[in-house]
Parts: C-alpha cells; structure tokens; sequence
C-alpha cells in the first residue's frame, strides 16, 4: 500500500454521467467467512470497477484487465485509496445523535433519563427535518449506504427522515416507533392509531426509489399486547414490510418482559405470538437468548443486529455471535447510535472484533474478512436488500465507500507497512474513521460530498 499521498482524482471523474472506471485498491467480502474462511476476502492491490449510466457494476478485477475491457470510459484514479462496498448498518435510532456519549447508566434508566425525554423533541417538524438531514449525511459521510433506522414516534418526523433520504440518495427501510407503555406520554400510541399510521406510511414510502417500510415496535417493554397485536395485523397484511425491533438484550430488561408477559414463556415468544418473527425481521442485541430461541429465530429466517459498542457503553453484556452462527442465525452489525458510540460500522466493526477476542465461547477470534462481511453483506442479507447491494459483484448497484488516508495520520503510517489485502483491511477497520471517508456513492452517483466526483 503506497503512502496517502493526497490525490485528486483525475478530472475525467467530474463528468456528469455515471458510466465510469474506478482504479483503487479494491475489496469485498462476497462470500460468508463464516462458513469458507477468510479467504472470502477478494482483494486486487492494483484494482478496478467499472459502473455503467443506470449505476451498477458491470466489471470488477485487475485494473489492467478492466481497463482493456472497458477503454472508453472515464477514468476515476484513486490508487491512493482503498474502495469498499458501501456500508450497511442494521440498527440505528435517527433521534439519538443528540444522546451518544450519555455515559454512566445501563439501559432501562439510560432510556428513562435520557433518551425518552430527547426523542420527545421530535415532535417539533422543524427540528425533525433539520435532524433528519444531518443524520443522513453523517451516514454517509462515515461510509453507510444502505441503513435499516428507527424512526421517530412522531409520524410527521418519521415522513421526514425519508424525505432527507430521498433527497440524498440513502437506501434506508425506516418506520414510525409505537409505544403504549413505558415511555413518557408524549411518545405513546394507541394501538389503532399504530395500525393506520403505520399502514399510511408503508402505502406511501415502501418501494419509493431506495426506500422500504420497517414495522417498528419499539420493544416488548413499552408495547402492551394490544398495541402488538396492531403491528401482527399490518405484518400480515403487509408480508413484503421488514420488520424490526429489540430483543434479549439487557438481564433487568428480560426481567421485565417476564413480568409483563408472563403467559410467554421467553421474550422472542411475544413478538412471535403476534406473528412479528418471520423472513425480513431484524432483532437488535440479542445477548442473552436461550437455545430455544436461537432455533426459532433460524427456523423463522429472521436475523439479529449484533450492536457491540452499545452493548459495552450500556454494560448489556457481550454478544454470543459464535453460537448465533451455530445455530444457524443470520447476523448483521449495527451502530445503535445514541447507545452506540459512533456512525461509523468501521469502529462498530472493530467493537465486534474486541468483544469476540474476549469471550471463551468465541473459538477462533474473528478475522477481518469476517468483520467487513458483517459490515456489508450480511447487512445487505438481513435488511432483504441482498440481490441488489452488499458486494461489488457484476449486477450489483454501485455502492461504494472509498477510503484515503489523511497524509499525516496514524492510518497512513501504519498501512505503508500493510503487505496483504488482511492487512490492509485490519488497519482501516482498526484506525479509519469518519475523516477516512474520501467519497460515497450510492448506485453510481456520489452522495458524499455531494458535489464532488
Ligand atoms: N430498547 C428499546 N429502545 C432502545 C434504544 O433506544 N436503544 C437500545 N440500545 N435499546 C433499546
Ligand atoms: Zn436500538
């Protein structure tokens, strides 16, 4: 890897069309490491995708070779750079920006105390909208191109952070947050209400250009049976709608499940009983699942968001990956912001990497193809976007994050000694952050910096 020598890209990238070449040190992930090994990495030092005019890849290899088969398109020179597929964060709450860093408290009394009573603001549009826009452009400034997000449990605030989306090209599935227990009044839901707002929203975003429709109760803990049973309704009539929530994720949280459902006989069996366990569900957290519920989640073909700098910050408990994969569970990465300590699923993935490296369940710590799989594809898998994003494979949608050292700083120097594409990938994952991110672009078309190649 040369040193981050500050390279513009050539000037042939700011022609207006998407149809392009570009040349970096390429990487992927398009085949589960879990089950083949890190040699699911594929790497070329001296790398090229080619994208054509409607944004999909249509070539991927040996720059020499990709530029022989595509001579006429304009060429992006980014040899100083490291290209990845875009990023694909699973789990993470639009009105919590404001929260991260709400140090000292585990979760009930983190929500209670500080993050309740700031996602009441969102009842004002204005600060919505403002906070909707500087959300989606933190994602895509840190790399993220494709996010499953809670919502607001205002709809006027939800409808705004698609329109922010919309607007700057996310793909995102998000949906207006029901409660009717729990949270302070200001963001309770009655369960009709939940029903025909959550059904207007999905009429009127689910399949818009890059948008999808998520079912979001907020967690067992604020929903009464009732109010579940309004989201099974929609569930049912919407099968094609992903559904997300929390699951298993703190001691005293399951605790309070246990009471407040005590015909159940474990948390996952409350969402189930309402039919809200089913292909195209994501569950958040999932630290303490017993093995009976990991077998249902598989048998379901719902997957979990495995959110490591969340679970540490509240003190949750560490995250039993390893057995989630055993058990056949699909396992993606979230950021979990304002839980999580950033937007960035480079320092999530990093967060994955130490967690495992600490648990004697763990076997074999997790290698770096391991980690940009969680990042990318799996993500891309759990969230029912699969076919169309996750990997730079030929017919993908060209959703791309590339990264390029700040000449001085610590990433740069330590990758001048990176003699491996698992060396190269460890470093950035380990060291690249939000100021790493050169440019992203979403189906060929650059939404950071927005104006720029
Ligand atoms: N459970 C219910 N709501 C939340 C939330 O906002 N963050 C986390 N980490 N867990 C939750
Ligand atoms: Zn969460």
């Amino acid at each position: 890897m040369n040193d981050g020598l500050p390279g513009a890209l050539a000037t042939s990238a700011e022609s207006p069309g998407r149809a392009r070449v570009l040349r970096a040190h390429v990487l992927h992930v398009p085949r589960d490491p879990f089950e083949i090994g890190p040699q699911a990495l594929e790497a070329w030092s001296d790398g090229a995708v080619a994208i054509d005019e409607a944004g999909r890849v249509t070539d991927l290899g040996e720059a020499s070779e990709v530029l022989a088969r595509q001579p006429r398109l304009p060429l992006v020179d980014a040899r100083d750079a490291i290209l990845l597929p875009g990023l694909v964060d699973a789990h993470v709450h639009y009105p919590q920006v404001g929260v991260i860093g709400a140090l000292g408290l585990p979760l009930l009394p983190w929500l209670a105390q500080r993050t309740f009573p700031h996602e009441t603001r969102f009842a004002d549009l204005e600060l919505a909208r403002r906070e909707a826009s500087t959300f989606v452009r933190l994602l895509l400034a840190n790399g993220t191109t494709t996010a499953l997000v809670f919502g607001a449990h205002f709809a006027p605030a939800t409808e705004a952070l698609f329109e922010a989306a919309a607007e700057a090209g996310l793909r995102l599935a998000t949906g207006l947050v029901v409660a009717d227990r729990l949270v302070p009044k200001a963001l309770r839901t009655t369960p009709d209400e939940a029903y025909a707002a959550s059904l207007r929203l999905a009429t009127r975003w689910h399949g818009r250009g890059r948008l999808r429709y998520a079912l979001t109760p907020r967690f067992a803990p604020a929903c009464s049976d009732e109010l579940l049973a309004a989201c099974g309704a929609v569930a049912r009539e919407r099968p094609e709608l992903t559904v997300t929530s929390h699951l298993n994720e703190s001691p005293a949280e399951i605790a309070h499940v246990r009471r407040a459902f005590p015909r159940d006989g474990d948390y996952l069996a409350v969402y189930e009983r309402h039919g809200l366990v089913r292909p195209g569900a994501v569950y958040a957290h999932d630290l303490h699942p017993s093995d009976d519920e990991l077998a249902r989640l598989a048998d379901a073909g719902a997957a979990v968001a495995h959110c490591p700098s969340s679970n540490a910050f509240l003190g949750s408990g560490a995250f039993p990956l390893r057995r989630h994969r055993r058990a056949g569970v699909a396992v993606a990465l979230g950021t979990d912001v304002g839980a999580g300590t950033s937007l960035s699923l480079l320092h999530e993935g990093l967060q994955a990497y130490l967690t495992q490296k600490g648990l004697a369940e763990a076997g074999e710590p997790l290698a770096a193809p391991h980690v940009l799989w969680l990042a990318t594809r799996a993500g891309a898998d759990a969230i029912g976007m699969g076919e169309h994003v996750g990997d730079l494979r030929p017919g993908r949608a060209a959703d791309l994050v590339l990264l390029r050292p700040r000449p001085a700083s610590t990433l740069a120097a330590t990758l001048r000694y990176a003699d491996s594409a698992e060396a190269v990938l460890a470093a950035c994952l380990t060291l690249a952050r939000e100021d790493a991110v050169a440019q992203t672009w979403v189906q060929g078309e650059a939404v950071h910096p927005r104006r720029a190649a």
